[in-house]
């Protein structure tokens, strides 16, 4: 959450339920409905397969110890819900522990379109479905695991690894280019341009090019790298990534395609 941010934090009852208004299960619904028209064709088949998996449905705001134990019983990974902005070491240090930290407020509906902090549509429709996947799960952990390893001088460059893959990231399958990165499926604009693929450009993942590329974050994307399994991206963290982002730090950064943010 950022500092501006309108919202608060949603805090569990005793029975760890989170209670949600009418209008917020009507917000996730129209949410949900409006996604799933659009990812038809668009997300890969192992999110779409994790959708379901999840119990996800249109009629209510899902609550987080389902998706924890349907995730539990399929990859052993978790969630867990968090008050406010986490330090990235606590970000980290959750992942390593199999548990993806989600913010648990809704977005309003002025915001139905966009919300640049990550709400819980963007966090369960978004992040939840491919922990089902056991090489995206595996990822994730030892993602976790080398950040915390590496610890505060690698974590710039580091978050770029996830941000083109668990964030942004595109898969090649047998039907052409498909989504799979948490930004792309949760949100209507950034779905309908990396289809449409008009003004991005798409690369194929190099660990050496991620590492070296900027990006914004209230930006529709310029650049996607492009992964062709899951199998390839649990082998990506699996490399020297200390040596890696030492390399890259050498050679610098690639020059931005965007424009930069006016302060
Ligand atoms: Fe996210």
């Amino acid at each position: 959450m950022t500092k501006e941010s309108t919202y608060t934090a949603k805090l569990p009852g005793p029975n760890g339920l989170y209670d949600y208004t009418p209008e917020e299960d009507a917000i996730w619904g129209e949410l949900y409905e409006r996604q799933m028209k659009l990812l038809a064709n668009m997300a890969c088949r192992e999110y779409l397969d994790g959708v379901k998996t999840l119990g996800l449905r249109p009629d209510k705001v899902p609550q987080l110890l389902d998706v924890n134990r349907r995730l539990s019983e399929t990859t052993g990974f978790g969630v867990e819900g968090v008050p406010a902005l986490i330090p990235p070491s606590q970000f980290y240090e959750l992942l390593s522990q199999r548990k993806f930290p989600l913010a648990t407020f809704l977005r309003r509906r002025e915001h139905i379109d966009y919300i640049e902090e990550p709400d819980l549509f963007h966090e369960v429709f978004g992040h939840c479905p491919l922990l089902t996947n056991q090489s995206y799960a595996n990822f994730v952990r030892r993602f976790g695991e080398t950040a915390v390893h590496l610890g505060k001088g690698y974590s710039w460059h580091l978050f770029r690894i996830f941000w083109f893959t668990v964030e942004f990231g595109l898969i090649n399958t047998p039907e052409g280019r498909r989504s799979y990165g948490a930004g792309i499926v949760s949100s209507p604009s950034e779905a309908k341009a990396a289809m449409k693929g008009t003004e991005c450009e798409f690369r194929p993942f190099d660990l050496m090019s991620v590492l070296r590329t900027p990006y914004r974050i209230d930006i529709v994307q310029p650049i996607y790298y492009v992964i062709d399994s899951f199998a390839d991206l649990e082998a990506i963290i699996e490399q020297d990534i200390e040596g890696a982002i030492l390399k890259a730090k050498s050679l610098g950064d690639f020059a931005p395609t965007f424009e930069a943010k006016a302060s």
